[in-house]
């Protein structure tokens, strides 16, 4: 079964880009949210994305308008029941994934492919809430999804060769370079990244370096496009403490311990650019 029409759960950061992506790439695709305030909020992102790429001239107007016509917003699993191929991009929790795979597999056609954005969670936990262990994949997108050219393709000791294969192509077909990782948490990159980025934090906290430093020294001492406090802004200070968490739990490793800063961050509301302030303050 070649894949036409591609399933998004979640329309917060990565599932509006999931979707834009898929639809540039020609994809039917219809996305799903918790409620109707929420959806129109992601959709509203996904919209302002397109723009920005007219803006930039890399797509014309025309094209933004036939992408959108491609793009249907629902909070009715039913409307997945001919999808091709779910991508499940809902906030990083087991209990709560596990409970949305298992309703996705009575909602979407037997055939069909189920996968997931997880950052490091067991994919294979995942499969087992479905009757079709053979069909789960994880398909680990990276932030901003429009721009970043990897696409980590997730094999579970349960995953069909040939599912993962789709999965592939179906990378491939939105742009991505794929690599197979293995199911084991935090894959290939968040098992290299996560410490970084928590250990600038921990930098930060013992007062060792200010937070200019420590993001100035990075890009340009190593070249990398952001600083680390500048990047846990754009991916959200919120999940990058459940990706974290949930790494710890599973390595008993302190390299993965969040530092408390990052938790009272969270508690105070400041997720990064998502909430308007994190590390760094953002206007409108
Ligand atoms: N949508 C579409 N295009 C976008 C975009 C978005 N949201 N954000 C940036 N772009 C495009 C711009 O149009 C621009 O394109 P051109 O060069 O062709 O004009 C290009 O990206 C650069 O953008 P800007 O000049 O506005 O800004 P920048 O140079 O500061 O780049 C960035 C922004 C692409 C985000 C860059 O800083 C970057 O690559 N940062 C690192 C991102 C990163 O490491 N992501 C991985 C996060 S970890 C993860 O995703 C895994 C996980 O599980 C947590
Ligand atoms: P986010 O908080 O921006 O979006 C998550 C969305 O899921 C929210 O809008 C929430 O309302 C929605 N949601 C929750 N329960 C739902 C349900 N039952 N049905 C439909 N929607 C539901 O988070 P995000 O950054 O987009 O992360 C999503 C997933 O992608 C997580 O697993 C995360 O670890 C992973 N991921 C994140 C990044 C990143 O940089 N932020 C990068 C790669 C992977």
């Amino acid at each position: 079964m070649d894949i036409k029409h591609v399933g998004v759960v979640g329309c917060g950061l990565m599932g509006s880009g999931i979707a834009e992506v898929s639809a540039r790439s020609g994809y039917q695709v219809t996305i799903s949210e918790a409620t109707q305030e929420i959806l129109d909020r992601g959709l509203g992102n996904l919209r302002n994305s397109l723009e920005r790429g007219v803006k930039a001239s890399k797509l014309s107007a025309e094209d933004r308008d036939v992408t959108l016509g491609r793009i249907k917003g629902t909070t009715d699993f039913g409307d997945f029941k001919d999808c091709d191929i779910v991508v499940e991009a809902i906030t990083e929790n087991l209990p709560l994934k596990k409970e949305i795979f298992a309703r996705l597999d009575d909602a979407v056609k037997p055939g069909a492919i189920l996968s997931s954005n997880t950052s490091c969670l067991s994919v294979m936990d995942m499969a087992a809430a479905t009757k079709r262990p053979d069909r789960v994949v994880g398909t680990h997108f990276f932030n901003p999804v429009p721009v970043m050219k990897l696409l980590e393709v997730i094999k579970t000791i349960a995953s069909a060769q040939e599912i993962v294969d789709k999965a592939k192509t179906f990378g491939e077909s939105l742009g991505k370079t794929v690599i197979i990782a293995p199911d084991a948490p935090g894959f290939v990159v968040n098992r290299l990244l996560v410490p970084y980025l928590i250990d600038a934090v921990r930098m930060l906290e013992a007062g060792v370096a200010t937070m200019k430093e420590i993001d100035h020294g990075m890009v340009l001492g190593c070249a990398h496009p952001m600083g680390p406090l500048t990047l846990l802004d754009l991916v959200g200070i919120d999940t990058t403490l459940f990706i974290a968490d949930a790494m710890f739990e599973d390595f008993k490793d302190a390299k993965f311990a969040a530092p408390p800063l990052m938790r009272k961050m969270v508690v105070a509301g400041r997720w990064g650019r998502k909430t308007g302030k994190g590390f760094y303050e953002y206007s409108k």
